[in-house]
């Protein structure tokens, strides 16, 4: 897939921070934007000003951490006529803090959203990619967490590590078959995902813009790339997390992150 001319493209999290930048670098008068997200008011101004830019645009209010919400949204886009060529799974949130001190439903809520639903809806996409002459894609966003294991942050990391590895496996799967997949792994990024995972409070260290790693991950879908992190510094941090021995690796992580909770 050379570009994202001409694509009808289902883009999953639309209604702010990374997911919203990638609408509004997507916006020109040849794509047509199909916006998920559960808050419809939000998801109508990212609309509106994707329209602004001549694309034609639409919103799907959905809850994807419902259970089934992957087919209750294939099959909304479907009966409006729509067949995404190009399928963002961005929508995500996560959840800081000792694991019984977590609701159980807010893991099960992360896991229907990052792993389940996420799953269902590539493979409810995926038969209309493999016919989409020009080419297809699907843009997955894990997260820097996703490269090791991170104690405090259990769960969310897990979750982000499935993402990592299904991408990469479905990228070895469909490179030579017209659908390009990768995986884009963020690091901290100036959005609404510290408050909603109970970090606002924290230092994450040096932190990038939605913009700037909305434009790292849609390059490397059209580059073909299985996996990219997004900022020197972040990439560097994911091959040390990918590398390093687990036992000291888990006594630093579980310092650092013990003393943001
Ligand atoms: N920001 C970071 O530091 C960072 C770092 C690494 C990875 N990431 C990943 O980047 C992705 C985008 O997050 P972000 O940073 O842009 O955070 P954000 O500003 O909180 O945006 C998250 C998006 O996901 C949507 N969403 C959350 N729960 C949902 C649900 N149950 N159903 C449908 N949509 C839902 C939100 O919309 P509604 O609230 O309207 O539903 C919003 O559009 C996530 O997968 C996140 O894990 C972020």
């Amino acid at each position: 897939m050379k570009t994202f001319k001409d694509k009808t493209i289902l883009l999953t999290g639309a209604s702010g921070g990374i997911g919203a930048a990638m609408a509004r670098r997507l916006a020109d008068p040849t794509v047509t934007l199909l916006l998920t997200a559960r808050s419809e008011e939000r998801l109508r101004a990212v609309a509106d000003e994707a329209k602004q830019h001549g694309a034609a645009a639409r919103v799907f209010p959905h809850d994807l951490s419902a259970p089934r919400a992957d087919a209750a949204l294939h099959d909304a886009v479907t009966r409006e006529g729509f067949a995404p060529d190009v399928l963002v799974n961005n929508a995500g949130f996560g959840a800081l803090g000792r694991f019984e001190n977590v609701p159980a439903a807010k893991y099960a809520e992360m896991l229907s959203l990052s792993v389940t639903n996420l799953t269902g809806l590539t493979r409810r996409c995926l038969p209309h990619m493999l016919g989409a002459e020009a080419g297809a894609g699907i843009l997955n966003v894990a997260s820097t967490a996703a490269h090791q294991p991170v104690p405090y942050f259990a769960v969310y990391a897990a979750s982000k590590s499935y993402v990592l590895h299904f991408s990469q496996a479905l990228w070895a799967e469909y490179r030579e078959r017209g659908v390009a997949v990768t995986c884009l792994s963020p690091g901290p990024t100036r959005t609404g995902f510290q408050s909603r995972a109970d970090s606002q409070n924290v230092a994450f260290g040096p932190m990038e813009s939605a913009e700037k790693v909305a434009r790292v991950g849609l390059r490397a879908l059209l580059a073909g790339r299985r996996a990219v992190v997004s900022g020197a510094g972040n990439k560097a941090g994911a091959l040390a997390g990918r590398l390093a021995p687990r036992r000291p690796l888990l006594a630093i992580l579980e310092r650092a992150f013990e003393a943001m909770i």
